[in-house]
């Protein structure tokens, strides 16, 4: 076997077992932030802010630490005690995760859920 064809079958190897590799990154899934004319539904876009993946259920539950903010005692638990509608970005439930505040030292929100809290107060934080 000549130089040449052992560095062909070295590559087409190499080339080989690197494509064979799969890599798997475990990412948070990518919320845009949300249009500000867009209406905030609190089932269908708050809610799984707090319970996909158990980001904030995974404490934040029944018997557990308050608020409860699992989908069906999120509402009651949050509102009113949580929410600010005069005061919107003064809602507990807004600022005391915020991205840039300090003051939960567990998971925050990324700046999109943020926005879309901050949204949903604004419209009135009602049950929809
Ligand atoms: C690993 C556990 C854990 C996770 C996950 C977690 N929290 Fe908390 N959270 C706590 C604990 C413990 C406290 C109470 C101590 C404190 O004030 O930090 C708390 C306090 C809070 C408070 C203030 C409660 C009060 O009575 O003033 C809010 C609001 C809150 N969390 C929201 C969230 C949200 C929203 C998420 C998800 C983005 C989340 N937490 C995720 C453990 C957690």
């Amino acid at each position: 076997m000549n130089k040449f064809l052992k560095f062909t079958l070295l590559v087409i190897g190499l080339v080989g077992f690197f494509s064979s590799c799969q890599y798997k990154f475990n990412v948070e899934p990518i919320i845009p932030p949300p249009d500000p004319m867009d209406t905030i539904y609190f089932s269908q876009d708050v809610a799984p802010i707090w319970n996909i993946d158990d980001k904030c259920t995974s404490c934040h539950k029944t018997g557990s630490t308050p608020p409860d903010l699992t989908t069906d005692n999120a509402y009651a638990a949050v509102v009113p005690a949580f929410v600010n509608t005069d005061q919107p970005d003064e809602s507990s439930i807004y600022t005391f995760t915020h991205p840039d505040t300090e003051t939960h030292s567990w998971k925050k929100y990324t700046s999109s859920e943020a926005a879309i809290i901050l949204q949903w107060i604004e419209q009135g934080a009602i049950n929809n």
